[in-house]
């Protein structure tokens, strides 16, 4: 019922009458006057005139499900949304809604992580209020072979998403972490249930650092935050809202070929690494070469003084020389 007046409230220019809401939601005016009290508690400002009615004047940083759906604008992904003030991992709450049923699309956020999982079996911090996780389980009928590109098109769509609310570009330093000022601002796991020629869930985690003002000294020179980066405080919810769009409409433009021949100049664009000496920490043998863009299947393009060569995601990370990107 929350949801549904914050939509009402959010859809209309002005003034929303308390008789409007009661009609528009088959409920009396009582539940009506307990909802907004409610919202208000939650932080929302909501002006009551006599013989107007309700309007909205400021929503907070809130991250909960009613605010979520009430500014969702997406066809499918999210239809099956949920919201966890404490989870230990979107990724593991996902994986279990994706073994259970549910469809694809399925979205799970939480406001805080207790177990918050990185690449390469590190751990990640979501501490409350002050960062996105974000999970996007989908059920794709595709090869399992091109799925790891998923995590280059989240990628894309992040970098949108924090341009659009902040004005700013996030670039991305492949294949998948973004960054402004030098540093790593979000992180993303992609994790894939299948078969040998079947999916069964593919969960994508996306984790922000948006309102974070210290990190601790070891990663210092590595992190930020939105709000560091850019001095900006957004809301969580939009940006989250922003990302579930941008997402659809790339993970619909990729599906249509399996590959990211439709993407990859717009990767390209936002690519730190690129024209950039990098060193592939590869475990059989390390090298250096010049980064000069991804591949239509998102592998990084990389010219070394003798040969070029096409590094797969997921086998080896790679870093700049004289830092994190650089
Ligand atoms: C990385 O190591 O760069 C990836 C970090 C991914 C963190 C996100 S937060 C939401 C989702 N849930 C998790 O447990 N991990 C991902």
């Amino acid at each position: 019922m929350k949801e549904k007046i914050l939509t009402a409230l959010r859809e209309s220019d002005g003034y929303v009458s308390g008789q409007e809401l009661c009609q528009k939601l088959g409920v009396s005016r009582t539940a009506v006057w307990k909802a907004i009290n409610s919202l208000k508690e939650a932080g929302y400002e909501i002006e009551a005139v006599t013989n107007r009615g309700y309007r909205i004047c400021s929503a907070p940083d809130v991250l909960s499900r009613e605010e979520l759906i009430s500014i969702q604008k997406t066809k499918w992904i999210g239809q099956e949304l949920y919201y966890y003030s404490s989870l230990d991992s979107t990724n593991n709450k996902a994986k279990e809604l994706g073994d259970n049923g549910s469809i694809s699309g399925t979205v799970v956020v939480a406001d805080q992580q207790t177990a918050g999982r990185g690449r390469r079996g590190r751990s990640w911090e979501t501490p409350l209020g002050d960062a996105i996780a974000v999970t996007i389980m989908l059920k794709p009928e595709m090869n399992p072979g091109n799925a790891s590109m998923l995590t280059l098109v989240a990628a894309l769509a992040v970098s949108k998403a924090i341009e659009e609310v902040t004005g700013e570009i996030a670039g991305i330093k492949w294949p998948n972490d973004l960054i402004m000022d030098s540093r790593k601002v979000c992180g993303i796991l992609t994790e894939m249930s299948a078969q040998f020629d079947y999916i069964n869930h593919i969960v994508i985690g996306i984790g922000i650092n948006v309102h974070t003002k210290e990190f601790p000294e070891e990663l210092k020179e590595i992190a930020t935050s939105i709000y560091k980066a850019t001095g900006q405080t957004v809301r969580r919810a939009d940006l989250i809202e922003r990302i579930l769009e941008w997402f659809e409409n790339y993970y619909e433009i990729f599906m249509k070929t399996e590959d990211l021949s439709q993407l990859v100049r717009e990767y390209n664009s936002l690519l730190v690494n690129k024209g950039r000496t990098v060193r592939v920490l590869d475990p059989k043998e390390p090298f250096e070469g010049k980064a000069m863009g991804i591949t239509e299947r998102g592998e990084l393009i990389v010219d070394t003084w003798e040969s070029r060569r096409l590094v797969s995601s997921g086998e080896v990370s790679v870093r700049g020389l004289h830092g994190y990107t650089e």
